[in-house]
């Protein structure tokens, strides 16, 4: 898939001794203002601390290739089909009238920040792709690879999910890609039912011939399309988890070793991060299961090479990660959260075997944690020295549990039903019962272009502690700055994961700005607070 469209130069400037502007680089100056908390005897001692940083962020946006695998699948070829669509301004008829290709549902592209106020004392919003110079969706050149060795346009047919209007003018275009590079298949890592897709396998048994013919792909891509980066990003069906195991995927010597002797217990996605890891590449994983086993972060450090993961967060868990933290800041308890879906496309069937159901419940369950520990008011946190395994050790929590039933005649359109059973006032209850009907598909491309885009911008974003007067150094390799399109949001070892969507979204916009040496969003707005 080739960019044809030029794009409007970028038009954002900051006035400000914090920010200075040079043809390669926007420089800003950044303090990161937190707080050291110590609590002692029954009190809570806490002194404010800051630390002076600054950014520097390349203003030649790379020309990007994204490699999809899982290509032939829904999301890759709703991706393909409607990136084409916008590219080539094709409109269709649906019963409803005419249609306009867009990108709604881009936090990116379809959602804005609010800089400050004009003189009038009015907000000013601008679109988030104009903080800083990001890729244009139209301009990415798309590629990938599938197990399913069915042409673009058969596969965008097989899938589904867009209007027949549209089907018809995108299919030439669709055409044109042809077939998907030849994949890795390991059958035990995805369900069975999914074998009679497997036609275009590369052969043998050999994980390392298999690990070379990826970066070779990788390398070929980017030749061949005159490349300055590639997105490598896992789109495909969703696999069992990895057993941990020491010595075979612990390390980063351990999974490399693993992979030359062909180890069963490294999975396809494992390979595919191995190769893009070793060309200096990024690698998305959309997916839930755990393609990033601590060898595979380690050789990502070792590589200052870019990662972020896990599975696309579009429909129900999205949702979750709102309502949850709205209860719980509200002051209400949810005693239980029960989440049933039903879908009928391929990751439904897939997701219908135990081992592969198992890792997308893992992914699905972890989201209201972090917003049940950070309230000890509503909920008993975990006693030290409890006996281990009881209750009193683990801590207070909801119930919490996720259903999945794959139902064929509802396709591509996922039903959610989710009810949250809370504690309220004096022994009062509350129950809210949601029904939400998410196009599965149309709802997770943009979140996989919004994932690419902010990925490449942050191949280009390098900071340095001013206090020491350091060199500007990349960003750390695992990119939780994503963790707002992703479920199980991968990040640095040791640090907390934050579920809650709106702190994902604010810390966000907060780098954004500090990038061109703006103060986060202040929703003090002291001025209409005071005289
Ligand atoms: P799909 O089943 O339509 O597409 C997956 C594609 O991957 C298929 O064409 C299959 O042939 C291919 N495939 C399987 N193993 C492969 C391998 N080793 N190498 C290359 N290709 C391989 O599924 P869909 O709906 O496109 O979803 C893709 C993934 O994204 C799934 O894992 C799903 O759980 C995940 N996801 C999807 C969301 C959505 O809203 N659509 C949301 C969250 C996650």
């Amino acid at each position: 898939v080739h960019p044809t469209s030029a794009r409007r130069p970028y038009s954002l400037v900051v006035q400000s001794e914090n920010t200075s502007y040079s043809d390669e680089y926007i420089t800003s100056k950044f303090t990161n203002r937190g707080a050291d908390v110590v609590v002692s005897d029954g009190q809570v001692i806490v002194t404010p601390t800051s630390k002076p940083y600054e950014f520097q962020t390349a203003r030649k946006v790379s020309k990007t290739g994204l490699m999809l695998i899982g290509m032939g699948g829904n999301n890759g070829t709703t991706l393909c089909a409607t990136v084409l669509a916008n590219r080539h301004n094709i409109s269709w008829h649906t019963k409803s009238g005419a249609q306009q290709p867009n990108y709604i549902g881009s936090m990116l592209r379809a959602s804005t920040v609010r800089l400050g106020m004009d003189a009038s004392g009015k907000d000013v919003h601008v679109p988030v792709s104009d903080v800083l110079p990001m890729v244009h969706p139209d301009d990415l050149v798309i590629g990938g690879w599938d197990i399913s060795g069915v042409p673009m346009d058969q596969a965008m047919k097989r899938a589904q999910v867009l209007d027949w209007d549209l089907q018809r003018q995108v299919a030439p275009h669709m055409a044109r890609i042809g077939k998907p590079l030849p994949s890795i298949y390991y059958p035990d890592f995805i369900a069975a039912n999914q074998e009679a897709r497997a036609d275009n396998v590369i052969p043998g048994q050999d994980k390392q011939e298999h690990l070379e013919r990826v970066r070779e792909d990788i390398r070929r891509f980017k030749r061949e399309n005159d490349l300055d980066r590639v997105v490598v990003f896992w789109t495909a069906n969703t696999e069992r988890y990895s057993d941990i195991i020491p010595g075979v995927n612990d390390t980063a010597d351990n999974v490399l070793a693993s992979i030359k002797k062909s180890h069963s217990e490294v999975s396809p996605s494992t390979v595919f991060a191995v190769a893009a890891i070793l060309e200096g590449e990024p690698f998305v994983n959309g997916a839930p299961q755990n393609t990033f086993v601590p060898g595979v972060i380690a050789l990502a450090e070792r590589h200052n090479s870019f990662i972020g993961g896990d599975d696309l967060k579009s429909g129900q868990t999205k949702l979750k990660s709102v309502l949850a933290e709205f209860l719980v800041n509200a002051g209400i308890k949810p005693l239980s959260i029960a989440s049933y879906n039903h879908l009928g496309n391929n990751d439904g069937h897939n997701l219908s075997a135990e081992a592969q159901f198992k890792s997308k419940e893992i992914s699905k369950s972890s989201v209201v944690d972090d917003m049940v520990s950070a309230n000890a008011l509503l909920y008993k946190p975990a006693e030290q020295g409890a006996v281990k395994g009881s209750k009193a050790a683990k801590g207070e929590h909801p119930d919490h549990v996720v259903v999945i039933k794959y139902v064929p005649a509802v396709g591509d359109s996922k039903r959610a039903i989710d009810e949250y059973y809370s504690e309220i006032f004096c022994g009062g209850r509350s129950t809210i019962n949601i029904f939400n009907e998410c196009e599965d598909s149309l709802l997770a491309t943009p979140l996989i272009l919004d994932l690419t885009i902010l990925t490449e911008l942050l191949t280009r974003v390098k900071y340095r502690d001013a206090s020491a007067q350091a060199e500007f150094a990349p960003l750390y390799p695992v990119l939780s700055l994503l963790s707002y399109m992703l479920k199980a949001p991968l990040v640095k070892p040791g640090t907390d994961v934050v579920n809650s969507l709106n702190r994902q979204r604010n810390a966000l916009e907060a780098f954004l700005k500090a990038c061109v040496g703006l103060e986060g969003s202040s929703d003090l707005l002291l001025e209409t607070r005071i005289w």
